[in-house]
């Protein structure tokens, strides 16, 4: 832990609930290893009060902040500047506020695309893949996705209406994809199934601590050519990446995506790069992952 005195600066995350994260802890950890005076905060805000919470942190000149659930798509009209590749996607993971002007980032889809070639391999070109979920997370997967010419693309969400809106904006940035969408209908899911190379669950549906908790999939529908991520990395195996073990499909969480995203975030607020080798060895010491 490093030494607090007066010139050190505040980083920190907004979420609501928090429990699961474990962004301070690897935060913390490099900031201590490289010797830098900076302390990383967790700053859980409640659903009516995100307008009053931003507010804060511009007041209190907290230097870097990141954003998780459910507030990646609801904090851009609070900020002053976002960098195109957020504004495209429409969902923020990282602040950095630069006197007083707070500018939303997104690094979750270039931590999502490491994550695809670097631990599972998979090359998206020409494949098809469904998407679980239509949240900020949703919408980094689904860009990433559609920029590196996925062939067929699938959204399925508990409010339809989101999905569609989603569906609706790749269609018309990326009309050479194939795009279907739908609520949380099991005939549909079941009906394109078989021909899906990807599953990407981005809910966070099974995450800790309501872990106990049936995936939004049917637990028998999944099948041995397909790569599952879940982009929930507490607990590290999911109900979902259970099953989908089960079946004989790979299966992956989203622990590199945290880290590889951490990265972009630790080194916008520092101008230092932590070593991901590091968190992961202080992951698997603190949390026996
Ligand atoms: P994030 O920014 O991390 O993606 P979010 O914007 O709150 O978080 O999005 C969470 C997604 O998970 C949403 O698509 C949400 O569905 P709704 O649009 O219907 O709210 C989905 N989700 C959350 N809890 C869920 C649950 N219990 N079952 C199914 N989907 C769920």
């Amino acid at each position: 832990m490093v030494d607090i005195d007066i010139d050190t600066t505040a980083l920190g995350l907004i979420g609501y609930p928090l429990g699961h994260s474990i962004s301070p802890l690897i935060h913390n950890y490099a900031l201590d290893k490289l010797d830098l005076n900076y302390v990383y905060l967790p700053f859980e805000i409640e659903p009516d009060q995100l307008k009053e919470g931003i507010q804060g942190l511009r007041s209190l000149k907290i230097k870097g902040i990141n954003v998780t659930i459910p507030y990646k798509n609801d904090v851009i009209p609070y900020l002053d500047d976002l960098d195109p590749l957020a504004e495209q996607i429409g969902a923020v993971n990282t602040i950095n506020n630069h006197e007083g002007k707070l500018k939303g980032y997104n690094t979750d889809a270039s931590g999502f695309k490491k994550m695809l070639k670097e631990d599972a391999g998979f090359s998206i070109k020409g494949k098809k893949a469904l998407i679980i979920g239509a949240g900020g997370a949703s919408r980094a997967v689904g860009e990433v996705l559609c920029q590196n010419k996925i062939q067929e693309l699938h959204i399925i969400n508990r409010t339809e209406n989101k999905a569609r809106q989603l569906a609706k904006k790749w269609r018309e940035n990326y009309p050479a994809v194939e795009i279907g969408v739908k609520g949380i209908a099991e005939n549909y899911y079941r009906s394109i199934m078989e021909r899906m190379d990807l599953i990407v669950d981005t809910t966070p549906v099974g995450m800790a601590p309501e872990t106990d908790v049936a995936p939004v999939l049917a637990a028998d529908c999944f099948h041995s050519n397909l790569l599952v991520v879940d982009l929930v990395y507490n607990p590290p195996e999911t109900t979902i990446l259970r099953a989908a073990k089960k079946a004989g499909a790979q299966t992956l969480n989203g622990l590199t995506m945290l880290l590889y995203q951490a990265v972009d975030a630790f080194k916008l607020w520092t101008g230092k790069e932590p070593e991901v080798k590091d968190w992961y060895q202080l992951v698997l010491e603190k949390k026996g992952w």
